[in-house]
């Protein structure tokens, strides 16, 4: 995504169902969803059928590069509504009318779109549009007193020039208000606003001639996953990476530190930690590096073996143990192929962690190179299991764990 192309930063990566229902004012979706899309967000869209009045679904669908649903029970799947509950960070109605939220302050899902309201664990916000007698009628205030104590958070109307020739208060907000109320909206909701997470990732190179390096298999997955979960919370990120072949973060509130050796990235962490309030260790570091390089390539000269002399890096997990304020939260990683457990709780008090996530190289889809994972969360008094899944779901698991754990009760 280009910088440019980016209108509400607190929108990228975002997931919305935008909810459109029969108004005139439903032509202003087709543009509130190129700016929602241009803002980073992800958009399904649904429309109540007189919504399609109005506007073709085949608008929404080519604006929103997602399949436009209108229907329950559509192309004989009938719990699409669940999946896509579950699936929104976000359900936005806009516009929303007397009668949709009518049916929704009174739980009738006779649609796919009060289907999708009922079925949602996520927020809700409205933007209504209607005639101004509409608008002040007694049941529509009612109702929306219903849908506020429900949780249901509400855009104003705004005032102006009505479809109906009358004017007054009743139009649907303005895209681009609609846009800025929702990356406040997201920006507040952030649980980590104002902290700044150091974290190492990938692996590092030991190099030991022009052409060669000790290395390992990290990926940098787990690691770029934990950035973006903790950014996606509002943190500033400082991301110390060895050399990786998959994408970067493009993130605003991620910063990119490359680094190739075990030195660099101890000496770049070292600069960043003072300033930090978490920091993440899931690189893999080589523990060892040759003692000394060769210039030039180290050519084969005859049948017999070389020897290459290894001395140890430094343990940076371990050195920034020790200057670790009370402030401060440390969170480890611990690879391990036997006695995991064990092993990981040896780590995470000799390194002064908070938090050790332990991985081990005989679960199946677990570790190096691959997009899942399957951890122990292990702190001084507690193991939780957690099941395989992607390294996304896993780094956002972390991230509530050290919300949950650390920073509510550091901050009560
Ligand atoms: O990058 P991926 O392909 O997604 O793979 C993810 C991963 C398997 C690399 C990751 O989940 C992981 O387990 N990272 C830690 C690997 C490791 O080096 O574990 P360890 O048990 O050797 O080290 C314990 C802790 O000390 C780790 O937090 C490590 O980052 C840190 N350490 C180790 C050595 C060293 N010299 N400096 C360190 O900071």
């Amino acid at each position: 995504m280009s910088s440019e192309a980016i209108l509400a930063k607190n929108l990228i990566g975002k997931k919305i169902v935008l909810g459109i229902c029969g108004s005139i004012a439903a032509y202003k979706s087709a543009l509130l969803t190129r700016l929602l899309i241009r803002s980073g967000a992800e958009v399904r869209v649904c429309m109540t059928k007189s919504a399609t009045t109005f506007v073709s679904p085949l608008t929404f669908s080519t604006l929103s590069k997602n399949k436009v649903l209108t229907d329950l029970a559509a192309n004989q799947e009938w719990n699409d509504h669940v999946e896509w509950g579950l699936w929104a960070d976000l359900i936005l109605i806009a516009p929303a009318t007397a009668n949709s939220l009518s049916k929704m302050a009174n739980g009738i899902t006779d649609n796919f779109l009060t289907a999708v309201y009922l079925s949602a664990r996520c927020p809700v916000i409205i933007a209504p549009a209607m005639d101004l007698d509409m608008w002040k009628h007694p049941s529509t205030l009612r109702n929306l007193k219903q849908l506020r104590e429900d949780g249901v958070h509400t855009i104003n109307v705004e005032k102006g020039e009505l479809a109906s020739g009358l004017s007054g208060e009743g139009r649907l907000a303005e895209p681009i208000n609609i846009l800025v109320y929702l990356d406040n909206f997201f920006y507040h909701s952030k649980k980590l606003l104002g902290q700044k997470v150091l974290i190492t990732a990938g692996p590092t190179q030991e190099k030991f001639d022009p052409v060669r390096y000790i290395s390992n298999h990290s990926s940098g997955k787990m690691g770029i996953a934990l950035a973006e979960a903790f950014a996606e919370q509002g943190a500033e990120v400082m991301l110390v990476h060895g050399p990786v072949n998959i994408e970067l973060p493009d993130h605003p509130s991620i910063l990119l530190f490359p680094i190739k050796t075990a030195e660099e990235m101890m000496n770049k962490c070292a600069e960043l930690h003072p300033t930090s309030n978490i920091a993440v260790f899931s690189a893999a570091v080589s523990d060892y590096r040759l003692k000394s390089t060769s210039e030039k390539k180290i050519k084969k000269t005859g049948p017999e073996g070389i020897s290459l002399e290894l001395i140890q890096n430094p343990d940076i997990a371990a050195r920034l143990g020790r200057n670790k304020t009370p402030e401060q939260i440390h969170i480890g990683f611990a690879l391990e192929t036997d006695d995991e457990e064990a092993n990981a709780i040896d780590k995470l008090k000799k390194k002064n962690f908070d938090l050790i996530v332990l991985n081990s190289l005989n679960d199946k889809g677990a570790g190096f190179g691959v997009d899942t994972n399957k951890v122990s969360l292990i702190t001084q008094n507690n193991v939780q299991k957690l099941e395989l899944k992607s390294k996304v779901e896993i780094a956002k698991d972390i991230v509530s764990f050290a919300f949950q754990h650390f920073i509510v009760k550091k901050n009560n």
